[in-house]
């Protein structure tokens, strides 16, 4: 067994995965998966809303089986999670997305394909044996955006997903402070000055790649910088890997917009990812959208505003009679994460992060290992607290919670990621 096989087989937690990813990954490419908007609070604060959460537990139960079927815009899932939409996972792992929607299908689940993604969305599709959502920005234009809905179409992606949180991208400083754009960029079209520049600011880069060889070498031969090839112009070109926070001011979506797009994406599930308050569910739903993602995108864009598990507990409720499906993601880490985010009714939780621990730690291995990890999880927190299915976590609700009466974060664990 290769080292890599051995060092993930060993990993009993996310945050084990999550340590394997910042060894192989150089810290240019990892930072931009780790960080959040300004000071990180809502990235600790998602976290920190889990580990705050309590459960109780019905003892002497015994299940010979659990359910964790659950079903969320007319789509089964096995389990009660899927893959959130994560930009330029291919700067992880060859193939980066593809590596991730086989994954999701061998557990019979679904893998969202950022619009800002590597690797070209019937890859994406061909290499699951299951369902693959398509989550839109509207970067390029309209035009642009048409073009994208109708190759997805084609590609076979089942669900459309919008993301409205993005209007301009949240800071994160520490990536920034990097100067990703400018390291990576090439020689050509610099005078004499800028080539010497450049030069020097690659070479600084030796210290963090030459650790880092074997991802240094896959990097190059899945051909180097990549481009974001689900986003194609009127010539036929893919757009260059290029300042994100650019694209995505020149992208903002609004209600107007959920329109045309509804209109072209046709009859499968329209689902709306970024949404905060009841008034926002409520604004989906009247624009057909069948689904709702609880989401402060990981803690990405604005900060300060309040830990997913919080928007769920308080504005879930307020939205009244609805036909929609309730999603949530943002700051799970393990199974009974997952657990407590269905007591409060969602049907299944978006992975981010933990998406990027597993394929940066190893590729499929590393993200078999991760849903290994936390399926087994949910299933020692279900039998423990004494439920058998996803159906009586639904049903129980509140019932198997209980509030922390310790006061502070003293007792807390640290957060690793
Ligand atoms: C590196 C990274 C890139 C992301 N890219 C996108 C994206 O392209 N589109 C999108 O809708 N959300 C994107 N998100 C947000 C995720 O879909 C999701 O909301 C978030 O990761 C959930 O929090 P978690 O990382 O704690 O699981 C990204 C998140 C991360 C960490």
């Amino acid at each position: 067994m290769s080292q890599q096989k051995k060092q993930i087989a060993e990993c009993l937690t996310t945050a084990d995965l999550w340590e394997l990813m910042m060894q192989r990954v150089p810290p240019i490419v990892s930072e931009y998966f780790r960080g959040g908007a300004d000071d990180e609070t809502t990235l600790r604060g998602n976290v920190r809303a889990f580990q705050q959460s309590m459960t109780t537990a019905y003892g002497a139960l015994s299940f010979s089986s659990l359910d964790l079927n659950t079903k969320v815009v007319d789509h089964s899932l096995a389990v009660p999670w899927y893959i959130a939409p994560v930009g330029s996972l291919r700067a992880l792992y060859p193939m980066g997305d593809a590596v991730a929607s086989q994954v999701a299908g061998e557990f019979g689940t679904v893998m969202t394909l950022s619009t800002l993604s590597g690797t070209p969305m019937e890859s994406v599709t061909e290499a699951s044996d299951g369902n693959c959502w398509f989550q839109l920005y509207l970067c390029g234009g309209r035009e642009t955006a048409l073009r994208g809905i109708e190759r997805a179409k084609r590609a076979g992606f089942s669900a459309l997903v919008l993301t409205i949180d993005t209007g301009v991208s949240g800071l994160r400083a520490l990536h920034a402070r990097m100067k990703p754009m400018q390291v990576t960029g090439p020689f050509r079209g610099l005078g004499l000055g800028g080539r010497l520049k450049l030069a020097v600011r690659k070479l600084m880069l030796a210290p963090q790649m030459l650790p880092r060889l074997s991802w240094v070498i896959e990097h190059f031969r899945d051909g180097g910088l990549m481009q974001f090839v689900n986003v194609i112009d009127e010539q036929g070109e893919p757009m260059p890997y290029a300042d994100i926070g650019v694209q995505l001011a020149a992208s903002a979506v609004t209600w107007n917009d959920l329109k045309w797009i509804k209109e072209a994406w046709g009859n499968k599930p329209l689902i709306v990812k970024g949404v905060h308050c009841a008034y926002d569910a409520r604004k989906a739903e009247e624009m057909g959208a069948s689904g709702v993602i609880w989401s402060n995108h990981g803690g990405r864009q604005q900060d300060r505003v309040p830990p997913t598990l919080h928007i769920v507990a308080q504005e879930m409720p307020l939205v009244g009679d609805t036909r929609l499906d309730f999603m949530m993601d943002g700051g799970v880490r393990n199974g009974t994460d997952v657990l407590i985010a269905l007591s409060y009714g969602i049907k299944a939780v978006g992975i981010g992060r933990v998406t990027a621990a597993g394929i940066g730690a190893g590729g499929h291995i590393g993200l078999t290992r991760a849903f290994e990890i936390m399926e087994s999880d949910l299933d020692r927190a279900m039998r423990i607290v004494g439920v058998q299915s996803v159906a009586e976590i639904h049903a129980r609700g509140a019932d198997i919670r209980r509030e922390s009466q310790l006061d502070g974060d003293g007792h807390l664990p640290p957060i690793v990621f």
